[in-house]
């Protein structure tokens, strides 16, 4: 059973939002605070009503599909670890890619991912100012394929802003028919 997160946008929580826009699609509804946790195996179906939560999304963390062996080994020796005390910063984006981009081959899609778009050589530029985690939505039938977590200190805000404006400029975000991007801090 993998594991699988939910992220639940409400009226309290660890994360309070400062800013909130969809860059492509539909919105989300606008809400004051994130809590991220493991998904509860017994559940009241009252319980999203009842809580005062807007919105939950869910997403599984999964195996590796785009990253080769050199790639993941240079990745576990430059990524830092979620929940750092200083990484008061981060970002929920969850991300929804077109049915063009589904129905490529695993071929296609990495030599679009990688060898065209450079994802993963872009994003390591930024380890390990930016910790990560991506969560697989698809598969559960959720509005969106992926919700990324972002964390990071508020010295590298702006490391992050480039991040994002050079991954959105490639040939891959061609396929991200939805994007809500939903940034939030922590005291
Ligand atoms: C997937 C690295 C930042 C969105 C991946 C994968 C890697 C990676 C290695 C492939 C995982 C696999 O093999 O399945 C990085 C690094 C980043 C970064 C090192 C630097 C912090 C971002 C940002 C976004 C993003 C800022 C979006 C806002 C995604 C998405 C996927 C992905 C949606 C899944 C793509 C798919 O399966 O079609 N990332 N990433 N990443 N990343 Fe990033």
């Amino acid at each position: 059973m993998p594991c699988v997160i939910e992220f639940t946008g409400g009226d309290r929580g660890p994360w309070r939002v400062t800013r909130a826009e969809a860059t492509a699609g539909a919105r989300l509804e606008e809400v004051a605070f994130v809590s991220v946790g493991l998904v509860s195996e017994s559940e009241d179906p009252g319980h999203l009503a009842s809580s005062g939560m807007a919105w939950r999304l869910r997403g599984a963390i999964s195996n590796l599909r785009y990253t080769t062996r050199d790639e993941a080994n240079r990745l576990r020796s430059l990524q830092a670890a979620l929940d750092r005390p200083t990484a008061t910063h981060a970002a929920l984006i969850p991300i929804k890619k077109s049915q063009q981009w589904w129905d490529l081959a695993q071929d296609e899609r990495r030599e679009i991912f990688e060898e065209t778009s450079k994802h993963t050589t872009i994003g390591m530029n930024y380890l390990p100012a930016i910790a990560r985690r991506l969560h697989h939505s698809r598969d559960l039938r959720e509005p969106f394929d992926f919700l990324t977590w972002f964390e990071f200190a508020p010295e590298h805000e702006a490391d992050f802003e480039a991040l994002l404006s050079n991954l959105r400029a490639t040939r891959e975000w061609t396929f991200v028919e939805r994007e809500v991007d939903i940034r939030l801090t922590r005291d």
